[in-house]
């Protein structure tokens, strides 16, 4: 099983990253082959681009379309989503009726420095995703809070606990996928 990753963090050091990177490490063991798709070099979204192929985009759009399902990993931003996920995700529903989020199932995970640890935000993904007339995960959740004190001074989730939080998780994304992912 295929899963498109899209992380809604560009810092050095990102939580979020640590937190994809752990998932696409352990995914494996569930039988999910975790792919990242870029959103780095997308630029910000103007429709009187849209004509012309951005290059990023075009390959971020082919790794999602060859997945079974997309995995947001999301930071929380004023309560809400961030705007450079929000910006990408924008740009991979265009033009209308763009057939790459249409459909395709997506699980939402999450990191913060915050004692909620994003659950506003997966939340307010839940309530965007309706437009894509697409199956929601609902059969865990995953929220990493207080993520500073949880990623070692490598970058790396190491805390045993949380890890087999995540464990868990992925398990109950891979049966659910097997399920409801939409075919490559
Ligand atoms: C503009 C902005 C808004 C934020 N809003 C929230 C928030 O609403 N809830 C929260 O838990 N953390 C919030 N934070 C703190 C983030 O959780 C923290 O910066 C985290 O490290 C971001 O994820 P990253 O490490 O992957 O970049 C905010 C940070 C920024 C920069």
């Amino acid at each position: 099983m295929r899963i498109a990753a899209l992380c809604g963090s560009l810092r050095t050091g990102s939580y979020n990253q640590a937190l994809l990177e752990a998932a696409i490490e352990r995914g494996a063991a569930q039988g999910l082959e975790i792919v990242q798709a870029q959103i780095r070099e997308f630029p910000l979204f103007n429709q009187d681009l849209e004509a012309d192929p951005i290059p990023a985009v075009a390959e971020a759009k082919r790794i999602i379309q060859s997945a079974d399902a997309i995995l947001l990993v999301s930071p929380e931003a004023n309560y809400s989503v961030p705007g450079v996920l929000k910006n990408a995700v924008d740009w991979l529903s265009r033009p209308f009726r763009d057939p790459t989020l249409i459909g395709r199932p997506m699980a939402v995970i999450g990191a913060s420095t915050g004692y909620m640890g994003t659950i506003r935000a997966q939340l307010a993904w839940r309530q965007m995703w309706h437009f894509f007339n697409a199956p929601v995960f609902s059969g865990a959740e995953f929220v990493l809070p207080m993520a500073a004190s949880l990623i070692d001074e490598d970058g790396r989730l190491s805390d045993t606990a949380t890890l087999e939080r995540l464990d868990a998780y992925l398990a109950a994304l891979a049966e659910w996928v097997a399920r409801y992912g939409s075919p490559s």
